[in-house]
């Protein structure tokens, strides 16, 4: 079954020692008895294990952020996608650009670690946006064609992929495109999901950047916005909680 709307994910980036990750998913869980949405959360990778145990009778859904391009091997620091499973992750994001413009990830190396999600049987939270030159530019459809045509892994079916759509230029700073630039971009996104995936039309299709409570009722209103994946907001349990609501969910 297509993942329930709205889905509402929230990206913790490198933020929250084990208190206060555990304090913040315990405010969740207290609210999440009975989810109409999908909720889920991104804790830092320590926090992983503690998190999912935390929640392990929610339905919260726990990922992590970032998984390595192989199964497994020399590769000092990175952690796969299995072990992120096996910590009790059921979704992983991957493509973020604070990995893509921060550290240089290609297409490739995002498909690669897509595949390996899918393989270790996690959702896969696929990362697309351009640069605010990219955007001044005009090249935003383009850009995005070309990342999804790149790094959407093979096989993904709409229950093992939601895809975000977050300009780099709006994460963080309070700025966001107009809804009518969101609606026509996630319009694009979909016709391009639906030729590629089989369900395609089904896949959650998400925006994030400066996703606040106060225009998420707006942003996921629109057609083809099925939710939001919020970063600074999501640090907040009443401010998560409320964009949740925002998108009809309870
Ligand atoms: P902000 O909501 O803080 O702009 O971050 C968005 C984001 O990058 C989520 O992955």
């Amino acid at each position: 079954m297509p993942l329930a709307r709205p889905v509402v994910l929230g990206n913790w980036k490198m933020n929250g020692l084990r208190a206060d990750g555990l304090a913040l998913a315990g405010r969740l869980e207290a609210r999440a008895a009975h989810l109409s949405g999908t909720v889920g959360i991104f804790p830092p990778a320590t926090l992983l294990a503690a998190v999912a145990q935390r929640l392990s009778r929610s339905r919260i859904l726990v990922g992590g952020q970032d998984c390595h391009t192989a199964e497994s091997g020399a590769f000092t620091g990175s952690v796969s996608a299995a072990m992120l499973a096996d910590a009790g992750a059921r979704a992983v994001i991957v493509g973020h650009s604070e990995r893509r413009q921060g550290l240089g990830e290609t297409d490739e190396q995002v498909h690669a670690k897509a595949t390996q999600a899918l393989l270790a049987g996690l959702t896969v939270v696929l990362c697309i946006g351009e640069t605010e030159a990219e955007y001044l530019a005009g090249e935003r459809n383009e850009v995005l064609a070309r990342q999804l045509a790149g790094s959407l892994p093979d096989g993904a079916t709409p229950e093992t992929l939601v895809v975000a759509y977050e300009p780099v230029w709006a994460i963080g700073t309070g700025r966001t495109p107009s809804l009518e630039e969101i609606e026509e971009t996630h319009a694009g996104l979909r016709r391009h999901l639906a030729g590629r995936l089989a369900g395609g039309d089904e896949v959650a299709l998400l925006y994030g950047g400066s996703v606040k409570p106060d225009n998420a009722a707006d942003i996921m209103a629109i057609k083809d916005v099925d939710g939001a994946l919020v970063g600074g907001a999501s640090l907040d349990a009443d401010s998560f909680w409320s964009i949740y609501a925002a998108g009809g969910g309870t």
